[in-house]
């Protein structure tokens, strides 16, 4: 059986946690789209492990499965294989054949994009890994793919296809001098040849490299139990999300399916799981209709430790967005939901959820197809008692029941709205501050 967990916001919902609290009884977690853009933290007995590319369930001896519709970066895929190994574990990480490869010139293009965008409002406010610039050129049939890094003669002449492609774009399209020493490596057909011809024998010599739709339809047949792993989330959908304030891959449920190689029926067989925060955040550029500013939104973000996993940034927040969660329990078919950051909403008087949007004057309940519509919305609010807060690892002991009146209210109003059970709720950074009511593997 799988279960996909993906996000029902804007990312950083805490995926993480819900993968490393399922993961347990998986046999197999499989990312199936982005790179290292995305930012997992996973605490294990008071230890913190911060990822941003290498699934999560690895920290806990899970095999750990880099799906073809990923983007691999090898510089950080070693460097976390090999910063784990030196915390004592023994990461097992297979990376799909298929998988497409970020290259030096990705991430210095991905900047000057960004900085040619910087003038008008199209900027996107990118992590900077390069993951816009390498989905185009696996688009564009021009990309190199992690078999390729095995095939020296291959390998070799994709570069040299490409990178004269690269100089002329980064020289005459955004002015960035391809010799400049600060990036010159990023550049040079044979430096890169050596570097990834060096990374794809690390990866032959250590197995890594698998048949994703194989090898999980052999687990899968074996009886195995599969964790597919979504990044970012339903509002940074390239399809579904608020473009071109995106990322470059589908989070969405169906980027599980074409992203890994299983079916859709073997997806659709098993369990959606939806990942929300009991607010939102959003990091980056984009509209946000409940976005708060001021003393809130800063008592918000320090109590969430809302800044971005992989670039530091302090994140926007906001009241919780319904129209947003509704568009993406429908894109996505979640079976159960999970709300996490309860405990960063305690001890306020009173809380707002955005029910629903005015839009030129008219009620809208789900999010506009074009962007700049979104952007003119005008939440529409109920108002909630807050809840004090508790000691929440007693709290995720007892379970639901024991949560605060005001925050079960909170909760069942949400999971009413969406249609859809609440799974579990989180009430700390820890997997012991889970209050789980539902298991999909157990
Ligand atoms: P990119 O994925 O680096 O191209 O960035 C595109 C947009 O997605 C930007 O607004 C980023 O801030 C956002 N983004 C990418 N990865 C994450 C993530 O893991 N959490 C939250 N936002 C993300």
């Amino acid at each position: 059986m799988t279960v996909t967990i993906v996000g029902a916001q804007m990312g950083d919902e805490g995926k993480g946690g819900v993968v490393d609290l399922y993961g347990d009884e998986a046999d197999v977690v499989a990312r199936y789209q982005g790179g290292d853009n995305a930012g997992h933290t996973v605490v294990v007995d008071g230890d913190e492990f911060k990822l941003s590319l290498v699934p999560s369930g690895v920290v806990r001896g899970t095999v750990g499965l880099l799906g073809n519709g990923c983007v691999v970066n090898p510089a950080t895929l070693f460097d976390e294989v090999d910063a784990l190994r030196e915390r004592g574990l023994d990461p097992d990480v297979r990376v799909a054949r298929r998988a497409h490869v970020i290259l030096p010139y990705h991430r210095v293009l991905d900047g000057a994009e960004e900085a040619a965008k910087s003038d008008s409002d199209l900027e996107a406010g990118t992590t900077g890994r390069g993951i816009g610039p390498t989905y185009e050129d696996k688009a564009a049939r021009r990309g190199i793919r992690v078999g390729d890094l095995l095939d020296p003669a291959g390998l070799r002449e994709r570069i040299e296809y490409v990178v004269p492609l690269k100089r002329t774009l980064a020289s005459e399209v955004f002015g960035v001098d391809p010799d400049d020493p600060d990036h010159a490596e990023a550049f040079d057909a044979e430096a890169l040849y050596e570097q990834y011809r060096a990374y794809g024998r690390r990866l032959d010599e250590e197995g890594m490299t698998v048949d994703a739709g194989r090898f999980l339809a052999d687990r899968v047949a074996a009886g195995d139990e599969i964790l597919l792993e979504g990044a970012q989330g339903t509002g940074l959908d390239i399809d579904h999300g608020s473009y071109p304030y995106v990322t470059s891959s589908n989070p969405t449920a169906g980027g599980a399916a074409t992203g890994t190689g299983l079916g859709v029926t073997t997806v659709g067989r098993g369990e959606v799981v939806g990942v929300v925060k009991a607010y939102f955040s959003r990091v980056g550029t984009g509209p946000m209709p409940t976005e708060l500013d001021g003393d809130l939104a800063e008592t918000i973000r320090e109590r969430g430790g809302e800044y971005g996993t992989v670039t530091g940034r302090p994140r926007r927040v906001g009241w919780f967005d319904l129209p947003l969660v509704r568009h993406a329990a429908r894109a996505n078919g979640y079976t159960g939901l999970v709300v996490n950051h309860v405990d960063t909403l305690a001890g306020f008087d009173e809380l707002q959820v955005c029910v629903a949007y005015d839009l030129d004057g008219e009620r809208v309940e789900t999010v506009p197809s074009e962007t700049d519509r979104w952007a003119r919305c005008e939440p529409r609010y109920r108002r909630f008692e807050g809840w004090p807060g508790a000691d929440w690892g007693a709290v995720a002991e007892e379970g639901y029941d024991a949560l605060p009146a005001n925050a079960r209210e909170y909760l069942d109003f949400l999971a009413g709205e969406v249609d859809t059970p609440i799974y579990a709720v989180g009430v700390g950074p820890g997997r012991e501050e889970t209050v789980v009511r539902e298991h999909p593997l157990e």
